[in-house]
């Protein structure tokens, strides 16, 4: 059984749907916690209304980066995590935090990386013309946005599309795309490789 931690800042869509993933195909894992660093962020209510602990490590808190990640270190760790699945979670993380979680923390960052690491990732697809968007989960390195690449969604671009059109049209496909990755690394189907990721057939387990 593995522990599972999300951390997440806003709406939580996507731990959402991890959860309900999870809850629904039995997967040999639990949420341990879900822990924001937003007193306000909508998706801790949701956790609560399924007896998953919460937590908030609030960033405004701390003086300096290093200091607010050294607490949130030592928040999730409290859970003891096999893995910690970043959700939604609007922050720059420092390299020795990153490098705790080497190998068992992963994010999905809505564009088809390396396209498009950091913010406004749509308009940023629009801008460049191009016909195909889409979302990435990659495990992560100290690097924003980097890291080896677990399986990515595509969508293709419309005619008149806008960021709020592209970002909804998106979010379905991050539903179904965040919980089966995180379900091949419960399942031990992950391994890393050089910097790619290799993706073990079920059967070979
Ligand atoms: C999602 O679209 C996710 O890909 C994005 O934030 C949204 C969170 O929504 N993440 C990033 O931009 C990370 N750089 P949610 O809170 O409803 O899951």
């Amino acid at each position: 059984m593995k522990n599972i931690v999300i951390l997440i800042s806003g709406r939580g869509s996507n731990m959402e749907a991890v959860v309900r993933a999870l809850d629904a195909e039995h997967w040999p894992a639990r949420i341990a916690a879900v822990i924001s660093n937003k007193p306000d962020a909508a998706g801790l209510a949701f956790a609560a209304s399924r007896g998953i602990p919460t937590a908030v490590v609030a960033n405004k808190a701390f003086a300096t980066r290093a200091a607010f990640d050294a607490a949130l270190q030592e928040t999730i760790d409290r859970f003891a995590p096999d893995l910690v699945v970043l959700a939604g979670f609007m922050r720059i993380l420092t390299a020795p935090f990153v490098e705790h979680y080497a190998d068992r923390m992963l994010n999905i960052h809505p564009s088809l990386l390396p396209l498009f690491p950091g913010l406004h990732t749509h308009e940023a697809a629009l801008a460049a013309g191009h016909a195909e968007h889409g979302a990435t989960v990659h495990f992560v390195t100290p690097e924003l946005d980097h890291g080896p690449v677990v399986a990515q969604a595509r969508i293709p671009v419309h005619p008149g599309d806008t960021p709020d059109l592209l970002a909804q049209r998106l979010l379905t496909e991050e539903h179904k795309l965040y919980p089966y990755a995180i379900r091949l690394f419960v399942e031990d189907r992950l391994i890393i490789e050089q910097g790619d990721v290799r993706i073990l057939e079920a059967s070979s387990i």
